[in-house]
């Protein structure tokens, strides 16, 4: 207890502007030592107990942290490197009050960010950092499971790293054995059992959800069967001290009860932490007195805190006092709860880390600069269409720019139409770098195109796809979209419960919270534990609903003038099913559909920012 005293009777740490003063050179991803904006602390230390953990989920290479001016943005500007320094620091703090601290994972290492997707062909990418930390168990996420190269490295070069502890219960791969014949065998390990530093035992899995998008030669077992499988049964028949359930499913929903009940059953009151992970928000329930599962956010947002006070008395079969905390990953953060100054708090092993983030950045050129954004583009933020939405900056401004380089159809007007699901993360103000470009639009889609469309049917298209979209919403409460929604959840697209979770924290108390200007910007978490779990209280960010397609601004030509009809790949199917419906005159096929550019969209914003933002 002396110890919390002494945490809270520190002075808050003044924050610090750092400006550079050398404008000259590119900074984009050069290693802050501060945060360049004034940050405040959060206000309570964390409670700890007898066994804490420190959890991570859904990484997706953000290992550099983020480092763009524009707010939130700095909440979350710790790398990789300040979190090993955090995490050596509450080591040391776990043993001068003798307690047990676990680093646990939750998976989805993978695509993301240009360390997580830059790699040049035959590379491997950043994940290799993460071993680094001392991670007592990890757990194997859908996005490990895409391409099976990915699968493959995890299985042959990262997993050894985690000696036993990188845990993929459901999900093999086949390789080849000695004698050159398939073989399916767990990615990583089935389950660890090991014991704390303070002797205490623990029982570990590391589930996924029933995920269907997986790549040839990798295998993921249901979660109702593999609990009925022998190994599981024998694994979880001795009782430990706790069970440690990590896994790559939100906590809310899926399959965490089948996992619970199947060890509830055998052990009625054994102590179970579950860890999950997926969905990218912050959430929290109890399944029941004895448990606690947390789910810890995206992008390295946030890093969560969990503690469990044990039994005073063995065979004790009351509540368990557990406490949990969202925190903000950046140093300021940090410092506040390891009680260190920016002087003291980096480790050796941090700034080793940051310092080989940061090469791995300049040997993929991902500090190479397209040119320089003038403000905020964001997804839904703002309304669709404005001139703060990127939506409309791709739809309307950077795919018409950069479908017009070297195209010898650049003259003949034109209606261009994409998904909006296309771009993944926001754009801010500032260097536009070869990293920005593979964060917000990192699909390769190519473009084709229709001919000689009349502009009054080419018109007609993209509401038309867009309503199509509304129609199945719709219908949603019935059966039909719940299908699509389900097999798009097992596919693994999870931004309809990330989007969710945004716009209910807007429609609860946004616009008050905002306007009390007393709170800064980020997420605001209501879950179902006890008590307030956001480590630094903010005031949510807007929100506004964005439509499934968005297309450039039609031209102004009479509406019998043939335009071509320009979109991507990836919606050619709906597409040419909505212009069959809007027009009858011709029934358009495949057979009608041309190349348009040689332009990949992961590339537009890049040939757009050359242009536009020079
Ligand atoms: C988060 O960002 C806000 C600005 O929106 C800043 O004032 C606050 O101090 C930050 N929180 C932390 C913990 O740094
Ligand atoms: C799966 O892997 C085995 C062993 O490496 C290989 O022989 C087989 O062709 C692969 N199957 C597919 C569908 O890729
Ligand atoms: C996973 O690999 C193990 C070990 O080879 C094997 O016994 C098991 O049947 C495999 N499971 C699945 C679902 O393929
Ligand atoms: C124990 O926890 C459960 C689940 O959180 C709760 O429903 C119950 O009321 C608690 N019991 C006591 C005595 O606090
Ligand atoms: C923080 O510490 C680093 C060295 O680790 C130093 O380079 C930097 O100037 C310090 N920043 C502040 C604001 O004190
Ligand atoms: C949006 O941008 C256009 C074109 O630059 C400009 O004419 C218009 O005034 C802007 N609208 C707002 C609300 O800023
Ligand atoms: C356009 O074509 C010219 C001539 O072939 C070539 O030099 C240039 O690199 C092309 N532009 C882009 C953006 O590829
Ligand atoms: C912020 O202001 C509101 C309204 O003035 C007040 O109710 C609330 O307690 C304040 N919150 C903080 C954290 O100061
Ligand atoms: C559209 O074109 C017509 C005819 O060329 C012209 O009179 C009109 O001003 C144009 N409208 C816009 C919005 O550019
Ligand atoms: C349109 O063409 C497709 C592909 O050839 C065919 O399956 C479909 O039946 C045709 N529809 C009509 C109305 O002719
Ligand atoms: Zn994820
Ligand atoms: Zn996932």
């Amino acid at each position: 207890m002396k110890l919390l005293t002494l945490i809270s009777l520190l002075p808050f740490i003044t924050p610090a502007v750092l400006g550079c003063g050398d404008e000259g050179h590119d900074h984009s991803h050069e290693k802050r030592a501060f945060p360049p904006t004034t940050l405040t602390p959060p206000t309570r230390a964390l409670d700890w107990g007898d066994i804490n953990i420190i959890h991570t989920t859904d990484s997706h290479g953000w290992l550099l942290g983020h480092q763009k001016t524009s707010f939130p943005e700095p909440n979350y500007s710790g790398d990789l490197g300040d979190f090993a320094s955090f995490v050596s620091h509450m080591k040391q703090i776990a043993a001068e009050k003798d307690v047990d601290l676990l680093l646990v994972d939750s998976g989805d290492l993978h695509d993301g960010t240009g360390l997580s997707d830059g790699f040049p062909p035959g590379g491997v990418d950043a994940h290799e950092f993460l071993a680094k930390l001392p991670y007592d168990v990890m757990a194997i996420g859908n996005h490990e499971l895409y391409i099976y190269a990915n699968t493959l490295d995890m299985h042959q070069n990262f997993a050894p790293q985690l000696k036993g502890r990188y845990l993929s219960s459901n999900v093999n791969i086949t390789v080849a054995d000695k004698h050159g014949k398939p073989q399916s065998v767990p990615v990583g390990s089935r389950f660890a059992k090991f014991r704390t530093r303070k002797g205490r035992k623990v029982t570990s899995l590391g589930v996924l959800f029933d995920f269907t998008g997986n790549d040839k030669n990798t295998t993921v077992q249901k979660v109702a069967d593999m609990v009925k499988e022998k190994w599981f049964l024998e694994a979880i028949k001795e009782e430990p001290d706790f069970f440690l359930l990590a896994g790559h499913m939100p906590v809310q929903r899926d399959d965490w009860p089948l996992v619970f009940k199947a060890v509830r059953k055998v052990h009625p009151t054994t102590p179970i932490i579950i860890l999950g992970g997926h969905t990218h928000i912050r959430d929290c329930v109890q399944l029941d007195g004895r448990s606690m599962s947390l789910e810890s956010g995206r992008y390295m947002e946030t890093v969560g805190w969990m503690s469990m006070k044990l039994d005073e008395r063995r065979g004790s079969k009351k509540n368990i006092t557990f406490s949990r905390r969202y925190l903000d990953p950046n140093r300021v953060t940090y410092e506040f709860h390891t009680r260190t100054r920016n002087s003291t708090f980096d480790t050796f092993l941090g700034g080793s880390i940051t310092r080989g983030l940061l090469q791995l950045a300049k040997r993929f050129d991902l500090n190479f600069k397209f040119g320089t954004a003038p403000q905020d583009y964001t997804i839904d933020r703002v309304p669709y269409p404005s001139n703060n939405s990127l939506l409309s900056l791709f739809a309307a401004e950077a795919m018409p720019t950069a479908l017009s380089i070297n195209n010898t159809r650049a003259n003949i007007p034109n209606i261009m139409i994409t998904n909006s699901g296309s771009q993944r993360f926001d754009v801010y103000s500032g260097p536009f770098t070869k990293n920005d470009q593979l964060t917000a639009s990192p699909f390769a889609d190519a473009f084709l195109y229709i001919p000689n469309i009349p502009a009054k049917t080419a018109k007609q298209v993209l509401p038309a796809l867009n309503n199509a979209g509304a129609e199945n919403r719709k219908r949603s409460v019935e059966e039909a979209l719940k299908k699509r929604e389900r097999e798009a959840y097992e596919l693994g697209y999870v931004d309809m419960v990330y989007r969710k979770w945004l716009e209910e924290m807007d429609r609860r108390d946004g616009v008050e919270r905002r306007a009390a200007r007393n709170l800064t910007l980020g997420y605001v978490t209501k879950d179902s534990c006890p008590g307030v779990g956001d480590d630094t209280l903010h005031a949510p960010l807007p929100f506004f609903d964005i439509p499934d397609f968005i297309g450039s601004n039609t031209p102004n030509v009479t509406d019998d003038t043939p335009i071509d009809l320009v979109f991507v790949d990836f919606i050619q199917d709906q597409l040419l099913e909505i212009l069959n419906g809007v027009q009858t005159a011709k029934n358009f096929t495949t057979k009608d559909v041309q190349s348009y550019s040689p332009f990949l969209a992961s590339a537009v914003l890049g040939l757009f920012a050359q242009k536009a933002w020079n």
